[in-house]
């Protein structure tokens, strides 16, 4: 809900509020915290003289690096914005860039307050909307840049969002991993004052090393963004010598130029920001935005099915019989869905040939549409791997049409993993991806499609873009096609990917509602990706499967438990050839698909709870807890097993503090029975379990093992505790 009084816009979530301020000329932001109660407090007295502003260009802003960069005919850099008018507008189209929606018919489902600033002498208008949503405790952002003057004016920067907060001691928050395998493991950067801190891509897409999901934090007070974007992205930290902090997120400035020619506008993707008093708050309030608000389709809030993958069961060397065998096993063991995954197509049977020639390889598929129909026959469902951005030059695609490939004229493109990618920023490529990838899901009635992404941008070219504008143009295309693809088949379940997590971000689950988390599938490893995604992203979002030990990137020897207690956080599967387990492996499988399915509603779309900091503690975990607190799944895990920390414990979260808890672990093989004993809420979350007792006299082999893990399940009891 929006309220004017007077000056002040005061933009209420249900558990926060915005303050600004527009008059006279200007605009600041006043207050960003925990909800205020009414409009009749004297907010002028949070007016910080220095002001607080929501945008700022060069020259205005003292000595700080101006968000907004230009250059205009004239041979002059800036523009001075003065504040016009604010009104109340419905929440901006940004199509093609996919942005946040609200459902319902209620005018109050969401509300969009637009502050409108014009430069007299350029005749430019910069616009800022703000939405709120009934039920989200996330504020939506956007900028608008339109040229009514006569001058030309190209854009260097201009971000979605400008936030500024009164107030030092902030660590800046970052999920920047170490590359491909490590996606999103957690940064903190204390933010002394006078400085800056950046995280960035500028290779073309989200990146395996900078997830445009940020926080500051401090004690008792977290801010957390994000960007509904795709491409180059910028999150920006500053904390300056008087006491404000500034967040500054949008497209890359880097290799970025967009021409506004007279009568032109140009619109930033959205950025979305919350305010709570610690990570879990914040978390909680971006995996509830994104449920509602992001995610979209038939698959938005429906159980994800348990699939095989036959990626690190074959890779390329595989054949019908190879397949059908997976596929035999897997149905017996209660699996969901079959994805065939790499090397189905042209003559791909290695990574060096065949991206872009989207038909039947049949000597390896023995027909892909009856290969299809097979697998159905054993009662599941087909899923297809397609990589739509890429061409390889061995292929009947490149010899045909090597104008579909970007590259630099005059220049030897660089490839990665042998592949270029296509000039996704050409219409008439993306038709033609559009034509060729229907028609692959239409011939093998596919029900979930794997969308990957394999190679960063090297050659941005496109001869109908000028420089600085390819890569947005790229991006704008790239949701064109996805769109396109995901609205001709409502009911498929599409999984994005990019080498794994290369492009876990808010634009990709508009389109699609799952993301393949990391191509490192090692327990110990998917401790810290997962625990890092989970920052920014429901677990919903998360595919995460069980693979083969010792894992096939690090070698590591996890039991078969710890590979499942670790994957069940998410939309869960196996990607390990099921034939080779031996018949004992094959019943606790079993028994593991059975226990997902029975409590995967909870798993997938439970309230999600980081237990320790697994950046930080020996032990730590995750726990989901169902709607009404009355059941509970914990995943507990230790990295090492040493005698000092047998008094260490955990501490659990989320449950109902006024009752008792059943709490059992589950069974499993390695560890025997379940024990059962009765806790109470308020216990649980207080004074934890003992790790010692968790795991404790169990034949576990610490040199071979990376991480333990247990699970546990926690059933409200009916008595009431007094
Ligand atoms: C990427 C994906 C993997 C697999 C391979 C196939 O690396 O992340 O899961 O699909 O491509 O080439």
């Amino acid at each position: 809900m929006i309220r004017k009084k007077g000056n002040f816009y005061k933009l209420d979530t249900p558990n926060t509020t915005l303050v600004l301020k527009a008059a006279n000329g200007s605009a600041e932001y006043v207050y960003y915290g925990k909800r205020l109660k009414s409009l009749e407090n004297d907010y002028e007295r949070f007016v910080f003289r220095k002001g607080l502003s929501p945008f700022s260009s060069f020259g205005e802003d003292e000595q700080r690096r101006p968000g907004i960069s230009l250059s205009i005919s004239d041979g002059s850099i800036t523009a001075r914005f003065k504040f016009k008018r604010a009104k109340f507008v419905e929440k901006p189209d940004l199509s093609p860039l996919p942005s946040s929606y609200a459902e319902g018919e209620s005018r109050y489902a969401s509300q969009t307050l637009c502050l409108e600033f014009t430069d007299e002498v350029t005749r430019l208008k910069l616009c800022t909307y703000y939405t709120v949503f009934a039920d989200s405790d996330v504020i939506s952002v956007s900028t608008s840049l339109h040229n009514s003057g006569r001058r030309e004016v190209t854009i260097h920067s201009l971000p979605s969002l400008q936030f500024e907060t009164l107030s030092t001691g902030y660590s800046f928050v970052n999920f920047c991993g170490w590359g491909w395998g490590n996606e999103r493991w957690k940064k903190s950067t204390h933010l002394s004052v006078g400085m800056k801190a950046v995280n960035e891509s500028v290779v073309g897409y989200t990146s395996h090393t900078a997830n445009p999901f940020v926080m500051l934090e401090k004690e008792g007070s977290v801010y957390a963004f994000n960007l509904v974007y795709s491409g180059n992205h910028k999150e920006c930290a500053e904390t300056d010598c008087v006491g404000r902090t500034r967040m500054l997120i949008g497209i890359n400035d880097y290799a970025f130029a967009y021409k506004l020619c007279s009568g032109e506008s140009f619109y930033t993707p959205e950025a979305v920001m919350t305010y709570a008093e610690d990570t879990d708050g914040a978390s909680a309030n971006m995996h509830a935005f994104t449920a509602t608000h992001i995610l979209r389709g038939k698959w938005k809030n429906k159980e994800r099915p348990v699939v095989v993958n036959n990626w690190e069961a074959t890779y390329f060397n595989f054949n019908k019989e190879k397949l059908l065998a997976l596929a035999d096993e897997a149905a017996a063991l209660g699996v969901e869905t079959f994805v065939l995954d790499d090397g189905w197509f042209g003559k791909r049977d290695n990574d060096d040939s065949s991206l872009g020639d989207w038909f039947d390889y049949k000597e390896k598929t023995g027909g892909l549409a009856l290969l299809a129909d097979e697998v159905r026959g054993r009662g599941l469902k087909f899923g297809i791997w397609v990589e739509p951005e890429m061409i390889s030059e061995k292929s009947e695609l490149y010899e045909k049409h090597p104008e579909y490939a970007m590259k630099i004229p005059g220049r030897e493109p660089l490839r990665h993993r042998h592949q270029l990618m296509l000039n996704f920023a050409d219409p008439k490529v993306q038709k033609y991806i559009v034509r060729v990838i229907s028609s692959v899901i239409s011939e093998c009635k596919a029900a979930y499609v794997k969308w990957d992404f394999n190679r960063f941008m090297t050659d941005p070219f496109g001869s109908e873009q000028r420089a600085g504008e390819y890569i947005h143009e790229y991006v704008k295309g790239l949701y064109t096609v996805m769109g396109k693809i995901v609205e001709k088949f409502p009911n498929v379940l599409f999984e994005g990917c990019a080498g794994g997590g290369g492009r876990y971000d808010l634009g990709i689950l508009c389109f699609m509602p799952q993301i393949w988390t990391s191509d490192f599938t090692d327990a110990r490893t998917r401790l810290w990706t997962q625990s890092g995604t989970s920052y920014g992203y429901p677990q919903s979002t998360m595919s995460c499967h069980v693979s083969a030990s010792p894992n096939h990137q690090t070698g590591n020897r996890t039991p078969l438990e710890t590979r499942f207690n670790m994957a069940a956080f998410g939309a869960f599967g196996y990607e390990l050839d099921l034939t080779k387990l031996t018949e004992r492996e094959k019943g606790t499988v079993k028994a593991q698909i059975a226990f997902y399915k029975k409590h995967r509603k909870l798993l997938q779309f439970g309230s999600f709870y980081r237990l320790g900091d697994a950046f930080k503690d020996n032990a730590t975990g995750f726990i989901c807890v169902s709607p009404d607190k009355a059941k509970a799944i914990a995943m507990l895990c230790i990295r090492e097993k040493v005698r000092e920390v047998e008094e260490e414990r955990l501490c659990l979260k989320g449950l109902d503090r006024e009752s008792t808890y059943l709490v059992s672990y589950r069974e499993q093989d390695n560890y025997g029975d379940g024990e059962k004993f009765l806790v109470g809420g308020d216990l649980l979350e207080e004074a934890g379990l003992y790790t010692s007792e968790l795991f404790a006299d169990k034949d576990i082999e610490a040199s071979a093992n990376p991480v333990f893990t247990r699970m546990i399940l926690l059933e409200k009891t009916r008595k009431k505790r007094v």
